[in-house]
């Protein structure tokens, strides 16, 4: 009888392209996707430790599965990811109806690991994996060479590893041919990439020369790496996307240098001119209540908001994660974290809704998303007046704009 699995995918897009992976595995063995967990005979959860929230939330879903568990014999149970790297064998002790602990280093064994069980079936040639949309998510490194002083990444990814060029373009020539239309290169720090003398660059220039892919998207990318070779590939190659998701964390030099960074608040208006100078829109992750984060601290991270004009910024509340250099400081108080949170969420909804404003009277190309959305280059969500085949671009002029949605005339 065929397996059906559940996936249930926590964090960041790294983990989502690792659960494609995982499912891929699955599928070898004949097993196939179900759409709720009670059709699924596997449920595969996928888990992120970032902060000490989503670490919550996972081990909170995997709690509640003892039930789901019971209800059928021969149910099997998946606990992969970071969370279960950073938790590891502590788990089972815990959860006893745990059946397979994945941590996120042990992508290249998963297979091993499933053969190991003996709960599947052999496994049968591996078919590429399947894209399911416009987006074809692609991994073209693991793990991280940085250690910031806050981050649990390094210590449950382990260090950089760069795939071979020639696999990427084959995964992207494959997820093209399945009708990708965008493509998506993933990494902890995408371009940090290098395969001997194929660059980050060279890379970005390679994937938008694959039959089929109109778009090439990345994530995430760290400042140190912005390079002018990389401008210049952004500048010159119209098919890589005109927007940035960078991280920068913080706008004042004593919390960067206290994250061990490795940048300070100049360089980094430096680069974010860079990459205005290229066209590009930014968005960024911010950090709130670092242990040495002062109010001056504060103001500078408010102060190069306002300067940078992202259009989004994720923003968190620090959460010390064990085992991390900054997990030994003293806390600031969660009220001062609060406040701070508050009155940069207030600024970066401000900055998002000018904007998106700012768009008004542009011409832009839309690639269609659904019949009648989609984005821009820029990264702009945009409602077109006509239906239009999916995938398809069409060129639009941006004629108002409401909250986070621009409207087009065609
Ligand atoms: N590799 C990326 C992002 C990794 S984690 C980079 O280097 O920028 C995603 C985001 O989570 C980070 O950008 C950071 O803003 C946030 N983050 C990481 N550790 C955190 C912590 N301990 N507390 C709060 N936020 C954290
Ligand atoms: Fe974490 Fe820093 Fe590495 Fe990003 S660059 S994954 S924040 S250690
Ligand atoms: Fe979370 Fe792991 Fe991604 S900790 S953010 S799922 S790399």
């Amino acid at each position: 009888m065929t397996q059906k699995v559940f996936l249930q995918t926590f964090g960041c897009q790294m983990n989502l392209a690792d659960s494609d992976e995982m499912f891929n595995h699955l599928r070898a063995r004949g097993a196939q996707k179900a759409q709720t967990p009670e059709e699924a005979d596997i449920i595969l959860v996928n888990t992120c430790t970032v902060r000490e929230h989503a670490e919550h939330r996972a081990v909170s879903f995997l709690g509640r599965l003892a039930k789901w568990k019971k209800e059928r014999p021969g149910r099997i149970i998946i606990f992969a990811g970071c969370a279960a790297q950073r938790l590891g064998n502590q788990l089972k002790k815990e959860f006893p109806f745990l059946d397979i602990v994945a941590g996120a280093k042990s992508m290249d064994t998963f297979s091993a690991l499933l053969d190991k069980s003996g709960l599947f079936p052999p496994a049968q040639e591996v078919l590429p994996p399947q894209t399911e949309g416009l987006t074809g998510y692609v991994t073209i490194m693991r793990g991280c060479d940085f250690r910031c002083t806050y981050c649990i990444v390094p210590y449950v990814r382990g260090g950089v590893k760069c795939l071979p060029h020639e696999q990427i373009l084959q995964e992207a020539a494959q997820k093209a041919a399945q009708g990708a239309k965008e493509i998506m290169l993933l990494g902890q720090t995408v371009n940090a990439y290098r395969d001997g003398d194929v660059s980050f660059a060279d890379l970005l220039n390679r994937v938008s020369q694959v039959p089929g892919v109109e778009r090439v998207r990345f994530m995430s990318p760290h400042p140190a790496y912005i390079t002018p070779d990389f401008l210049a590939a952004v500048r010159d190659n119209p098919k890589i996307a005109k927007h940035i998701h960078l991280p920068i964390q913080s706008g004042s030099t004593a919390v960067l240098q206290a994250m061990k960074r490795g940048y300070t608040r100049e360089i980094l208006l430096e680069k974010l001119a860079a990459l205005k100078a290229c066209g590009m829109t930014v968005s960024t992750d911010i950090i709130v209540g670092f242990p040495t984060e002062t109010e001056q601290d504060f103001q500078d991270t408010l102060t190069l908001v306002d300067e940078a004009r992202f259009f989004a910024a994720y923003c968190f509340k620090y959460s010390p994660r064990q085992g991390t250099p900054a997990a030994q400081m003293e806390l600031l108080p969660e009220q001062t974290l609060e406040e701070r949170l508050d009155i940069l969420l207030n600024k970066v909804r401000d900055l998002s809704a000018r904007a998106y404003t700012a768009q008004v009277g542009t011409h832009q190309q839309v690639l269609m998303e659904t019949e009648n959305k989609g984005r821009t280059s820029n990264n702009f969500w945009v409602k077109t007046t006509k239906n239009y085949k999916i995938g398809s671009v069409v060129p639009v002029e941006i004629t108002r704009a409401d909250g986070t949605l621009l409207f087009a005339k065609e």
